[in-house]
């Protein structure tokens, strides 16, 4: 229903401008504007991420939107309370560091609220919510959206802190998935604003996964992807706090191409010294080869990677072929 989502969206507002205040203003918010001190974020960054905090109570949100005679049944379906056993509600929120996440309009639709020590879970989401499909929303991309259409790319990084600390860089065509893996829903909206899209993911074992992931959605959807390298261990927060920007911008001017990276992974994994792993690799590489559209890009792959694996290039072709069309 129309009229619902518009008081979803109005009670968002009001939960955005409660734990704003609680962040900028209250005492109980000091641990938290340290916390993001430490992680060099300003408060220009936090005024426009609209970054705020939920105190350390169950009832915070909840005793404000009853003042408010807000229904909490609402709250609710937002994930912003959740329903007490005996009746009644508490906060879902509690001592944590809140990102609002915004659609592409910049309403608010959600919260992702990280930990300020090393406990865990690190962060909880908002559920979806009438508000928010999580599989259509890419965190910052109303502020990142005008960025990417001008210059017509995107990067895409895992967390809330490396989008801010690409952005707080001068970085701007950055969005972020925030945990989800990759969807299509996510693909169909950068392509609104940008012809190629480069995944900058956390150089450990769920990034690169991630990657390839990524890789596969975008060869899928014909939509070109160059994959950002990081130093192993590193996310693009960590990296560019250690390393600086312009080790970044030279990092993102290294880019390879998907299919470049992939197989480059490929040749690391499984090695070129044995024919197991050269036949290993063309059974990876020949469905994914079948998929580029241009012929002249797919001839230019072929010649170099059967080059690599000293193959026959017509011998690949052949396999991109049959791949092509055995492949239901
Ligand atoms: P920081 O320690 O704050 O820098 O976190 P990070 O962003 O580097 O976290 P990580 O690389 O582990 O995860 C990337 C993103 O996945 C985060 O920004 C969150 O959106 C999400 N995420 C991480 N941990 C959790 C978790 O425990 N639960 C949920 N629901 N999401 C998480
Ligand atoms: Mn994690
Ligand atoms: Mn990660
Ligand atoms: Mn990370
Ligand atoms: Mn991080």
């Amino acid at each position: 229903r129309q009229d619902e989502r518009e008081e979803l969206y109005g009670v968002m507002e009001l939960a955005v401008g409660l734990y704003r205040e609680a962040l900028e203003r209250s005492e109980e918010g000091g641990a938290a504007r340290r916390y993001l001190e430490g992680r060099g974020v300003d408060g220009a960054m936090a005024e426009a991420y609209r970054l705020g905090f939920a105190p350390d109570r169950w009832d915070y949100l909840t005793r404000h939107l009853q003042h408010r005679s807000v229904s909490l049944d609402l709250a609710e379906k937002l994930g912003l309370v959740r329903r007490r056993d005996g009746g009644g509600f508490y906060d879902t929120f509690r001592n944590r560091l809140l990102f609002t996440i915004a659609d592409i309009h910049g309403r608010a639709i959600g919260f992702g609220g990280r930990v300020l020590d090393d406990s865990l879970p690190k962060y909880i989401n908002s559920p979806e919510s009438p508000i928010y499909r999580k599989s259509e929303v890419l965190f910052g991309v109303s502020l990142a959206k005008g960025a990417m259409r001008e210059m017509g790319t995107a990067i895409v990084v895992e967390g809330y802190f490396d989008h801010l600390a690409l952005y707080q860089a001068g970085v701007r065509n950055v969005v972020a998935t925030c945990g989800t893996a990759m969807t299509e829903g996510h693909i169909k909206l950068l392509k609104r604003y940008a012809g190629k899209v480069y995944t900058l993911f956390d150089a450990d074992g769920a990034g690169n996964k991630a990657t390839l992931r990524a890789m596969d959605l975008c060869l899928d959807a014909g939509f070109p992807v160059h994959v950002v390298e990081l130093t192993a261990g590193e996310d693009p927060d960590s990296f560019i706090r250690k390393e600086g920007s312009e080790a970044f911008s030279s990092r993102l001017a290294r880019a390879r191409s998907g299919l470049d990276y992939f197989f480059r992974q490929l040749v690391r994994d499984e090695g070129t010294a044995t024919v197991e792993g050269k036949v290993k690799i063309v059974d990876e590489l020949a469905p994914r080869l079948a998929k580029v559209g241009n012929d002249i890009e797919r001839e230019l792959y072929v010649r170099e990677m059967s080059r690599v694996l000293g193959v026959d290039p017509r011998s690949l072709v052949r396999r991109i072929g049959g791949s092509g069309s055995s492949v239901a």
